[in-house]
């Protein structure tokens, strides 16, 4: 059944899902009080599609729409993609329960904050879920369904099928956590990493070398628990009993990492940051992640 999508927020991921359940058939209205978003959507998508060798055509099943009450009007899903700021989002769920049909399902895309907080203010909580894209959605298979104590087993069901039949691969989320599933996972990586620099273990790009060259290369094909029954839970126990400890337990962000925006070190965008990085440095890594992406989803389509 064709549903009809409105997105709230056209930028880089709300262009993505766009993109996503356009190609999928579905209807898509967009909303994005940024004019230059919203003039560049469908560019980007088409830009996006023919890079991919997919029906541009697709595109014309999106539409920019001029304020938000007409972007869900007729909405069956909403996908809220604006900006990771909470009280933005309160105000807009609060605002979108009473604009959208009462059967719609609400459902935001924040990184890491807790969907209850974000829906705190809806009335009709069993409607409401997060649903946890990754970038580029077009591209990333993985979008975890988020449950609240509100949301209605059934709707968050209907969420999953419906990603599912986009081509995505959907992940339950039966508990309402800060950064869920994947975030956690990920940023537990990172918390480990920063301590190893800041305890001059190694430097930077070397920690990224042992990732990428070690158990980065097995992940797509082996996740930790498969590997954990691998080798086998009593060694990983004994692993656990002397590693555990030595791990970093702060239990707030680096001092390290702190120090680093202190100094003006921001990343790519400052040109430094935990590595120095040229515009071309920038361009060839963005491009390798692409490729990467890119040929990932055509080894699994053969
Ligand atoms: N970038 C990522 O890798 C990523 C991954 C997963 C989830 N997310 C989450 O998705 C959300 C969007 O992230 P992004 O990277 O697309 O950000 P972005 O900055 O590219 O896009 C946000 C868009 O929201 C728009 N916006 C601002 N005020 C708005 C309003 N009042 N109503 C509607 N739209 C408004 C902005 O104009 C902008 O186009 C955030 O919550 C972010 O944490 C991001």
């Amino acid at each position: 059944m064709s549903e009809q999508i409105s997105i709230i927020g056209a930028g880089l991921m709300g262009h993505g899902i766009a993109q996503v359940f356009a190609l999928a058939g579905h209807i898509v209205r967009v909303y994005d009080p940024d004019f230059q978003a919203m003039a560049s959507l469908r560019e980007r998508i088409v830009k996006n599609l023919s890079d991919l060798g997919q029906d541009v055509s697709a595109t014309s099943r999106v539409f920019p729409t001029e304020d938000l009450g007409q972007c869900v009007t007729s909405a069956d899903v909403v996908f809220e993609a604006g900006p990771e700021d909470l009280a933005f989002k309160q105000k807009l769920f609060a605002q979108l329960e009473l604009l959208a049909p009462a059967h719609a399902l609400l459902a935001s895309n924040t990184s890491v904050i807790p969907i209850t907080d974000i829906m705190a203010e809806v009335k009709t909580g069993n409607r409401t879920m997060g649903t946890h894209w990754w970038n580029p959605p077009y591209l990333v298979p993985l979008v975890e369904v988020i449950k609240t104590a509100s949301t209605d087993p059934t709707l968050a069901q209907k969420m999953f099928d419906l990603l599912a039949e986009v081509g995505k691969t959907p992940a339950m989320v039966e508990k309402d956590v800060p950064g869920f599933i994947g975030n956690r996972l990920q940023h537990a990586l990172w918390r480990e990493a920063i301590a190893i620099v800041a305890e001059g273990i190694c430097d930077a790009e070397t920690v990224d070398t042992v990732v990428k060259g070690s158990f980065g290369r097995r992940l797509p094909v082996l996740g930790p628990l498969e590997n954990a029954d691998l080798v086998g839970t009593e060694l990983t126990l004994a692993i656990h009993e002397t590693v555990l400890p030595a791990i970093d337990h702060t239990p707030g962000p680096s001092p390290y990492l702190k120090q680093l925006i202190r100094e003006g070190r921001l990343g790519m965008k400052s040109g430094e940051g935990f590595r120095t990085w040229t515009p071309e440095q920038q361009a060839q890594l963005r491009a390798k992640v692409l490729r990467h992406l890119k040929a990932m989803n055509a080894a699994e389509s053969c």
